[in-house]
């Protein structure tokens, strides 16, 4: 069956970045402390991206590697003066993350091609099938990297310049894992962009909805923090004469906090702010504290609110400098602003949930992805699948097989359609 075949593809994938590469069939397998780990660049990176590429290559597609690691799976259309429609998601994980998380936007797309195979339909369009380089953004601090150089947002040259936490540039990591490809895929003929992607969040889930068609994707701002005191003894030197770093960073993570639900319950808003991220230097039980680095998430689909809490949390460092004698700095990582999907796509995809009798609802997504930046260029959708108690970006993250088909059967569908318009 083909479902089997995606099933298949998901499972082997899944056991890929997770120690030990136990075979994950269903939700009670999963080890709650066991995930997967598959940072851009690392060879558990690799390994995955090879298992796609021979995929690709054993349905038939022309596999084409970027400059910056992202790949392309390519399949004629017999129309060849039409524009592209592009499918897929990334590969590369959080830290210890889940086995759906991108990698289902990728090889589901590949199920579709595989499908229209089985079926002889003929797509006018050419297909292309990708596999964005670096979305998540735990290896070299910017997310959605790939994508973001291929819209044009950013320089190529300064995004292989980024180094990871090892002070390796992605340049040199694209190299040491054979993904520094020179194919150079500029987007002028590209159409259509569509992503299959578990919700990552409890809607669908709690509302016992099939398909969530995506109509906005969230704003997505990261701050590194850092707080310079001063290490010391942490039995001689006498409380007034300390500048502890973590005291200073501690106001920090209560104030991003406090901010945020004031910012929801005020405006009843979509408002979100995480300090994900915390290294106390020299990080020793007797030591007072000398530094401390904090990474900070904050979000919203509005994207005034996202730029004042951005900005309040910048002030909240200045004033800790002055209560704890310490120094600050916060530094903007980059800004995805808010991004209002393509109406047609949306349409397109909810015709196509209405034509095969699944639920669906229009709505808006709280995790940033891929298709952000891609909706800059093309017309761009997205679809979601449930997420079992709305977890995610964790070793519990699980979506079942019936409503993957679903997924799969939706973006099937809509691709049907998109490339033949
Ligand atoms: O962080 C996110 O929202 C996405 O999973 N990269
Ligand atoms: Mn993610
Ligand atoms: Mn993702």
């Amino acid at each position: 069956m083909s479902s089997n075949r995606l099933k298949e593809d998901l499972i082997e994938s899944g056991k890929i970045g997770r120690r030990p590469p136990i075979r994950v069939e269903g939700r009670d397998d999963l080890d709650p402390k066991n995930g997967v780990t598959r940072p851009a660049g690392t060879e558990e990176n690799k390994k995955i991206k090879d298992y796609a590429v021979r995929r690709m290559k054993e349905a038939g597609l022309k596999v084409q590697i970027d400059q910056v690691g992202n790949i392309f799976g390519r399949k004629e259309g017999y129309k060849t003066d039409k524009g592209v429609v592009m499918v897929g998601s990334h590969l590369d994980s959080v830290l210890n993350g889940g086995m759906f998380d991108g990698v289902l936007g990728v090889f589901g797309g590949l199920e579709v091609i595989r499908r229209m195979e089985d079926e002889g339909f003929e797509n006018e369009r050419p297909i292309e099938v990708v596999a964005f380089m670096g979305e998540e953004g735990s290896a070299f601090h910017v997310s959605l990297l790939g994508s973001l150089v291929l819209v044009g947002n950013l320089d190529l040259d300064k995004a292989l310049s980024m180094k990871n936490d090892e002070g390796v540039t992605l340049k040199d990591a694209l190299q040491v894992i054979g993904y520094r490809g020179d194919f150079q895929r500029d987007l002028d003929d590209v159409e259509y962009m569509v992503e299959l992607h578990v919700e990552q969040g409890p809607v669908l889930d709690v509302e016992k909805t099939s398909i969530g068609i995506v109509e906005n994707i969230t704003g997505m701002t990261w701050l590194m923090g850092t707080i310079e005191g001063r290490e010391n003894h942490a039995g001689t030197t006498p409380m007034r004469m300390r500048a502890d770093a973590l005291v200073g960073a501690a106001d920090i993570v209560s104030f991003v906090n406090r901010c945020a639900n004031e910012m929801v319950s005020e405006q009843n808003g979509t408002t979100v702010a995480t300090v994900g991220k915390l290294n106390v230097f020299p990080n020793g039980v007797n030591i007072v504290p000398g530094r401390v680095e904090m990474g900070i998430d904050i979000r919203d689909v509005v994207e005034e609110n996202m730029r004042n809490l951005t900005n309040e949390i910048i002030e909240a460092f200045r004033a800790v400098e002055d209560k704890y004698g310490v120094r600050t700095e916060a530094e903007v990582l980059f800004v995805h602003p808010p991004t209002r999907l393509s109406e047609e796509v949306v349409k397109t995809i909810e015709e196509s949930t209405q034509e095969l009798g699944v639920s669906a609802k229009r709505m808006n997504s709280g995790a940033g992805h891929d298709s952000q930046n891609m909706a800059k260029r093309v017309k761009t959708g997205m679809i979601f699948v449930p997420s079992v108690d709305g977890i995610s970006h964790s070793p519990r993250e699980w979506t079942n097989w019936d409503d993957i088909e679903n997924g799969v059967k939706v973006l099937t569908q809509t691709l049907k359609k998109l490339s033949k318009t």
